[in-house]
């Protein structure tokens, strides 16, 4: 897919505020810090249209980004970072949990995963609620220049074991890299085909 046009749309705090039209929305989510607005300037190839940190818990609201003025990628906040305040320690804040169980526009989450890591619980407590609620999701490795080919390739089969353990089959599995660019098409080419396909 080529991107000639990617707007920043708004930034919401609850579904209230959340774009009015009916375009379907693909939306990137993931632990704080594991990469996703650098994902979503990289897919877009626009620089800075996301803000990104290194420090965990930049991205504090849901951020639509109108894409060729067809289709909505939206950069969610993190989870897994542990704030001050008693409410937003719960592990899956209330902005997350409202938009990704309730924004009916939303057609496919990606759920971006610290290549370097082995399964962490926190990610694996969010895809079984993924699955528990039928919510259609896929899963991106990111930061993969971190690793060699081989240690890429045991973290992925590490990851496909634990995910065996519950599932029968896989969610799509992509790998990405903002830093080489890479990932780039297959993540475009999957969103490409889900919008024609429907
Ligand atoms: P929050 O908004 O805080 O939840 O973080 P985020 O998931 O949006 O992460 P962000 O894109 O802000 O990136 C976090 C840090 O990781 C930044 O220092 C990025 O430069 C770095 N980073 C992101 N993607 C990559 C990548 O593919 N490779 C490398 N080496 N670093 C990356
Ligand atoms: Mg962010």
């Amino acid at each position: 897919m080529q991107i000639n046009k990617a707007q920043f749309i708004c930034s919401s705090e609850r579904l209230g505020q959340l774009p009015k039209d009916t375009l379907r929305e693909f939306a990137f989510i993931g632990r704080s810090n594991v990469g996703k607005s650098s994902l979503v300037n990289m897919l877009t190839g626009r620089n800075g249209l996301a803000k990104v940190s290194g420090t965990p818990g930049k991205t504090k609201l849901i951020n639509h980004f109108r894409i060729n003025d067809t289709w909505y990628l939206v950069d969610l906040p993190g989870y897994g970072y542990a704030r001050t305040s008693k409410a937003q320690r719960d592990e899956f804040s209330k902005i997350i949990l409202d938009y990704v169980l309730r924004c009916e526009r939303m057609h496919f989450l990606f759920v971006l995963i610290d290549s370097r890591l082995e399964p962490q619980k926190i990610d694996l407590r969010f895809i079984e609620m993924l699955g528990r609620e039928g919510i259609p999701f896929g899963l991106i490795f990111t930061k993969t220049d971190k690793l060699s080919a081989a240690q890429l390739a045991r973290s992925a089969e590490r990851y496909r074991r634990t995910l065996a353990e519950q599932w029968e089959e896989l969610p799509p599995i992509f790998f990405s890299s903002s830093e080489k660019r890479t990932g780039r098409e297959e993540i475009l080419g999957f969103i490409e085909k889900c919008l024609a396909d429907c």
